[in-house]
């Protein structure tokens, strides 16, 4: 620290729920492995040998940085393949041990605020008529998902509750290790996943202490590359949490994800997670004071005509989000209006919509306020006078 890439200092960057830049540290241990660790993992000359420590030591650090194993650890492609593989396996297992004994369909308990690489899978299989699923909502009075209201959704046929363990538009956290602790108390068949792709680097994640069967990491939200890995308890062990092959082919990740490793990525993301989670406290202290500052300065400077969404939950120390209130203020209108920073209304995904984010809606905030909205989420390297350069541009546009 502090970082500076060219993506990070042109602009002022302020949308590191989106994407980070890379760490050079990380960038620089991709380069080096592209072209030195660049054997088949899977020879057994030097070569080979060499590739595959490499990503020995990937997986190490990238246990080490969430409480787990090595053994527990397989890499993928980014976060939506970790999150659809849990619900395939999931689906597939409850299939093929219920075969006899229910003529029931799988039911999956999952929330409204979930990412797409949650909810859309799980609408997209309840439309194949495969399973069941119950989307818990957020609880009014307290701003997030409350465990009594996920464990009441538990049916005798329900085989998997996905919680996102921090929210990527709202930054609000889902109290997981008490979701885990009391649906494992109803039924400890029932499986345990939580998205964790927004929570790693900016809070603490430790497998151990969330109670969880599978958990999902995404590099690219830790300046790291563009890939990402899953957690499964006792991964292949006798009552270890079950999963299935995502591909068929030449045996690598244990057979289960099948293809030749994508080295060089996995040893950044592997140096990635070692970072984010060894200096936490760190970058969480330097988001949060930048993410203060910026709220602080809004509220002197608008007074009423701000609002901050879920401030008073339990939230992510980087993450603002904020409307601000009156006619043509709506939050597509004002990012095509901002030149010099970079901010979003909401999820990445949904950039193009001018309508209000269905999360905001869900997490129960009013349409005029959701449709306002700006999601500003500061970033490990973002300083005081970014942040007042940011609030002047915004007074600049809004205030006569
Ligand atoms: C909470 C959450 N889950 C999953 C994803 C998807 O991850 P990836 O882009 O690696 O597929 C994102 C990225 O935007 C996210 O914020």
């Amino acid at each position: 620290m502090p970082i500076k890439s060219e993506a990070a200092t042109k602009r002022i960057y302020l949308d590191y729920n989106a994407t980070t830049p890379l760490d050079p540290t990380v960038a620089e241990i991709i380069v080096t492995n592209l072209t030195e660790a660049w054997g088949n993992p899977s020879s057994l000359y030097p070569e080979g040998v060499k590739a595959k420590n490499v990503i020995a030591t990937a997986r190490e650090q990238t246990a080490k940085g969430i409480g787990a194993v090595a053994s527990d650890i397989l890499f993928t492609s980014g976060g939506t393949e970790a999150n659809n593989w849990v619900i395939s396996s999931t689906i597939e297992h409850f299939k093929q041990r219920s075969q006899a004994e229910s003529k029931l369909k799988p039911h999956i308990i999952s929330t409204t605020i979930e990412h797409d690489a949650i909810s859309l899978p799980l609408s997209h299989f309840r439309e194949k008529g495969e399973i069941d699923v119950t989307f818990v909502p957020v609880n009014k009075e307290r701003g997030f998902v409350t465990p009594e209201d996920v464990v009441n959704a538990i049916r005798p046929n329900t085989c998997l509750v996905t919680v996102i363990m921090a929210n990527n538009e709202t930054g609000a956290i889902m109290p997981i290790a008490e979701i885990s602790k009391l649906v494992k108390e109803r039924n400890s068949s029932v499986l345990i996943h939580t998205d964790a792709a927004q929570a790693i680097g900016k809070i603490p994640v430790d497998v151990g202490l969330l109670g969880v069967d599978y958990l999902t990491i995404v590099g690219h939200k830790i300046y790291g590359p563009r890939i990402g890995a899953l957690y499964i308890k006792g991964l292949l062990q006798n009552g270890g949490a079950p999963l299935y092959k995502i591909f068929h082919g030449g045996g690598q990740e244990r057979n289960l994800r099948p293809g030749t490793e994508n080295t060089a990525p996995i040893a950044g993301l592997g140096k990635a997670v070692e970072i984010a989670s060894d200096s936490v406290k760190e970058f969480a202290a330097a988001m949060k004071m930048t993410r203060d500052h910026l709220e602080k300065r809004l509220k002197d400077d608008f007074q009423d005509a701000v609002v901050f969404n879920c401030a008073s939950s339990c939230r992510l120390p980087n993450t603002c989000s904020v409307a601000f209130i009156g006619k043509n203020r709506e939050g597509y209108n004002l990012v095509k209006k901002i030149c010099g920073f970079s901010c979003s209304t909401g999820s990445a995904c949904h950039a193009n919509e001018c309508k209000p984010s269905q999360i905001l809606l869900e997490f129960n905030i009013p349409f005029e306020i959701a449709a306002n909205t700006l999601r500003l989420s500061t970033g490990r390297e973002t300083t005081v006078a970014d942040i007042d350069k940011v609030v002047d541009e915004l007074k600049h546009l809004l205030l006569p």
